[in-house]
C-alpha cells in the first residue's frame, strides 16, 4: 500500500511529536532528583594560597575536595592573589606531573586540554586578593593546580582533582543553542559572562558543538524513522 504524502507527514508528526514531548519530561524528571547548582568555595575558609615560610599548601585541598559533589553547572570560586594560578586540565599526566606548559598558548605538555583561569590581577608575585569562578562545564575527571614556583607549590600540596557528575546538566547560561548547520557555521562569539579566560570560551563552544551534534543527530534520527516508514509502506 502506498501511503499518501499527507499521511505520511502526519505520521510524521505524531513520532516527532511523542520525541519533543517524552524526552524533556525524562530529563524533568532527572533534573527534580538532582541537587541546585552549588558554588564550591575551594579550601574553604583557608582559599587558594600557598604558605611559602612554611613551604606548604593553605591546606590539603585533596582533602577538601573529598567533602564535595561536583556536578555540571556547579563553580569553583579560587579565593587566592597573585602569588598562585588556577590551571586547569584533563590530562591526569600532566596533573601529577605539576606540567602546565601544554596550557592555552603553548605546545606539548598537558595539551590542548589544559587552560589557566585568572581574575583580573594577571601580574605574579603579590597583587590584592580576587575570587576566580571557574564553572564546571564538561563531565568526569577534571584536575587543578597551580603551576607558580616552578611548580613547587603544586608538588607541595597545591592540588586537587573533581569528578563532575551530571546532576541538572549544564544551565542555560553555560549552555548554548545548536549551532547554525554545516556549511553556514559561524565561529560561536566568545562567552563574556563571569571571567574572561580561554578556558571558558573554550568550554562553551564545545558544548555548544555537543549539542549541536545532538540536534543533528535527532533531525538525522528523524530521517532514519522517516527512511523506515517509507521502506515499510
Ligand atoms: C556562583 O558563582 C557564579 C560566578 O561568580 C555566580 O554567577 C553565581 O550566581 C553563583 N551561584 C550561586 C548559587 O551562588
Ligand atoms: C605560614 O606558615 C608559618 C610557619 O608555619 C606560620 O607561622 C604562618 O602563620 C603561616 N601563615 C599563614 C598566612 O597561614
Ligand atoms: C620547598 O620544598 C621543595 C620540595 O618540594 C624544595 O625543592 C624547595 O627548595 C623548598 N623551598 C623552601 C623555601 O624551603
Ligand atoms: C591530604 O589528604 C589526603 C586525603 O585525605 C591524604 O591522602 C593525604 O595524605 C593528605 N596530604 C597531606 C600532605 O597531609
Ligand atoms: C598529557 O600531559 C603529558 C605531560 O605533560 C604530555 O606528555 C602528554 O602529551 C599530554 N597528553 C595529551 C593527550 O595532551
Ligand atoms: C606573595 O609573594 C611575595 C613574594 O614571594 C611575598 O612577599 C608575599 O608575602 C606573598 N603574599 C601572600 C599573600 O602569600
Amino acid at each position: 500500500m502506498l501511503m499518501s504524502p499527507a499521511m505520511l507527514w502526519l505520521l510524521l508528526s505524531s513520532l516527532l511529536a511523542v520525541a519533543v514531548v517524552t524526552i524533556p519530561c525524562f530529563a524533568a524528571a532527572a533534573a527534580d532528583t538532582a541537587p541546585p547548582y552549588a558554588n564550591h568555595t575551594v579550601g574553604g575558609a583557608a582559599g587558594w594560597f600557598f604558605n611559602a615560610t612554611a613551604n606548604a599548601s593553605a591546606t590539603n585541598y585533596s582533602a577538601w575536595a573529598a567533602t564535595q559533589s561536583f556536578y555540571l553547572g556547579d563553580y569553583l570560586i579560587f579565593n587566592t592573589n597573585a602569588n598562585s594560578t588556577v590551571v586547569q586540565t584533563s590530562n591526569e599526566t600532566a596533573y601529577q606531573l605539576c606540567d602546565a606548559s601544554g596550557g592555552d598558548d603553548g605546545d606539548g605538555g598537558g595539551g590542548d586540554d589544559t587552560f589557566f583561569f585568572s581574575g583580573g590581577g594577571g601580574g605574579r608575585g603579590g597583587g590584592a586578593e580576587e575570587a576566580v569562578a571557574v564553572p564546571l562545564t564538561v563531565e568526569g575527571a577534571l584536575y587543578y593546580f597551580s603551576d607558580d614556583d616552578d611548580g613547587i607549590q603544586c608538588a607541595r600540596g597545591m592540588r586537587f582533582a573533581v569528578a563532575v557528575a551530571r546532576g541538572r546538566g549544564l544551565p542555560p547560561a553555560l549552555a548554548a543553542p545548536p549551532p547554525p548547520p554545516p556549511p553556514s557555521a559561524a565561529p560561536p562569539p566568545p562567552y563574556t559572562a563571569a571571567g574572561t579566560s580561554q578556558g571558558e570560551r573554550f568550554y562553551n563552544g564545545a558544548g555548544r558543538l555537543g549539542l549541536g551534534l545532538g540536534f543533528w543527530g535527532s533531525v538525522a534520527g528523524v530521517g532514519v524513522v522517516a527512511a523506515m516508514v517509507i521502506g515499510a509502506v
